[in-house]
């Protein structure tokens, strides 16, 4: 896999074992409206090195699945929970997979967690209907992820990895519309872009200038930086069924 975002130092050192805005504090907002209780069957969906995971399994005794493509995020999660002695927890299994290919019969999750995944993908509806497959009826998707308050178009040229949260953003429109073509009902939607502030704050300190994170996110191009700026990225939590 290409090196991502995620693997550069000064990223891992502003955003720490989560990777994303609003750390396990909304984490812990999805497990609570999503009623999880211990033994119920959850997938946190590309889950990079698995702290969704873990804390899943620890505070509400499920029974995780931690899924990501890149071996090396998951060889780290799992050398974490090596440390995690508490009888209490739920079981977690590793699995190195694509989320649009996902290793789990028809209807076997209760829930599905997702955070900041989708704004990533070419092809979030392919996402989305596999997730719906292994989903069981009336179960739960559970989503936090960078969104565009504004509905513009936000052109990316190339593959730049760095920008890989922004890269395929869109409006809450659309993603209600991806939803819904997946066989998706939004049932919770509400903005938490503050938590993208922080996270923003924490990078351009490690980066050592806001122009030194710029140019990582999303290059040099003024007319590139322009369009981020008039999309003004948020944050948003969903709950879909
Ligand atoms: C922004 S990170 C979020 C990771 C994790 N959910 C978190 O919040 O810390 C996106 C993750 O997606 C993973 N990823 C990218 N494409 C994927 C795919 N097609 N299937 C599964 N995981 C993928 C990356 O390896 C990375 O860990």
């Amino acid at each position: 896999m290409t090196p991502s975002l995620y693997e550069e130092a000064a990223f891992r050192a502003a955003a720490g074992n989560e990777f994303r805005p609003g750390g396990l504090r909304l984490t812990e907002e999805l497990a609570r409206r999503c009623r999880l209780e211990p033994g119920l069957r959850v997938l946190d969906l590309a889950c990079g090195v698995g702290s969704t995971a873990r804390f899943l399994a620890r505070r509400w005794g499920v029974h995780v699945v931690g899924l990501d493509a890149s071996a090396s995020f998951i060889d780290e999660a799992a050398a974490y929970q090596d440390g995690d002695t508490d009888p209490g927890r739920g079981r977690i299994d590793w699995v190195v997979g694509r989320a649009d290919d996902i290793p789990h019969p028809d209807g076997y999750f209760d829930a599905v967690f997702s955070e900041c995944f989708l704004s990533t993908l070419e092809d979030p509806v392919r996402v989305l209907r596999e997730v719906r497959r292994v989903l069981r009826p009336s179960g739960l998707l559970a989503v936090t992820d960078v969104y565009l308050r504004e509905a513009i178009a936000v052109p990316l040229p190339g593959a730049r990895p760095a920008a890989a949260c922004l890269r395929n953003a869109t409006d809450r429109r659309t993603m209600e519309r991806r939803l819904d073509e997946a066989g998706f009902e939004v049932t919770t939607w509400e903005d938490h872009s503050r938590a993208l502030g922080g996270l923003v704050a924490s990078l351009i300190f490690e980066y050592g200038s806001a122009d030194a994170f710029w140019q990582a996110a999303v290059g040099d191009e003024p007319a590139v930086r322009e369009s981020v700026a008039a999309s003004r990225p948020g944050y948003c939590l969903l709950i879909a069924q």
